[in-house]
């Protein structure tokens, strides 16, 4: 039996599945660290566009692998949330965006961004109590991972749980912008070539359409115990 206070906790799903909501209610409940990956990419893809590696014809890798040499990121506590900073500045608050997003899903196809990041969050890992969250922390990061989750929900409720989250934002965006860019997404993640989202043969999968998330937690935590002592 595996010991409740030493696991590596792996959770993909798509975008806006849940899935960062139940991996940081576990590491609350579980008293472990909580490691958002997407995040990251979602840094690499903040600092490409400050240094202008998006062109017209597509993404500048030249300028990409240029700018990874000059790139930290780490994950600090405020007020009791897990921010990304990027070279000590807390990038937190532009990051959220769907401009973002895409661009997230974007450089997350290239072969050697993943291979700096996925070495980065290997290393975060290592000492275990960790829950990350992702697209290939089950199949790629952490493929012995002790727990693994494969989080999904249908793509109406996906988009209307965004929509309203970034309407609290203040980003104007229509639903249908919305579902357009989940779904582009979705896509991207699920058919590029280099680690592609995809469930763990090993993973449970938990489809919170109807759930609430309290019921997720609940669900989850219950697959836990199951599994250690
Ligand atoms: O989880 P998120 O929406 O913040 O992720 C943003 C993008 O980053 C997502 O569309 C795909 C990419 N990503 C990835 O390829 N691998 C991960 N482990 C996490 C995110």
């Amino acid at each position: 039996m595996k010991e409740k206070n030493n696991l590596i906790i792996a959770i993909d799903g798509y975008a806006s599945s849940g899935k960062s909501t139940l991996a940081k209610d576990l590491a609350r409940v579980l008293n472990y660290r909580y490691i958002d990956t997407g995040a990251m990419y979602r840094g690499v893809a903040f600092f490409a566009e400050k240094n202008n590696c998006f062109a017209e014809q597509g993404i500048d890798e030249d300028c990409l692998r240029k700018i990874l040499q000059n790139i930290h990121l780490s994950f600090e506590t405020v007020n009791g949330k897990s921010h990304l900073f990027l070279n000590n500045e807390d990038i937190e608050p532009f990051i959220r965006t769907m401009e973002i997003a895409g661009k997230a899903s974007e450089v997350s196809a290239i072969g050697f961004v993943r291979k700096f990041l996925v070495a980065q969050q290997q290393q975060i890992g290592k000492n275990k109590r960790v829950v990350m969250d992702g697209r290939d922390i089950g199949t790629v990061v952490f493929p012995h991972a002790d727990i693994k989750f494969f989080v999904e929900a249908s793509l109406e409720v996906r988009t209307m749980r965004r929509f309203k989250e970034l309407q609290e934002k203040n980003q104007k965006i229509s639903y249908e912008e919305v579902e357009a860019s989940l779904r582009e997404r979705d896509l991207r993640d699920t058919t590029r070539a280099i680690s592609p989202l995809k469930k763990a043969a090993d993973a449970i999968l938990i489809d919170n359409t109807t759930m609430t998330k309290e019921e997720q937690l609940s669900f989850s935590l219950s697959v836990i115990n199951k599994k250690v002592k």
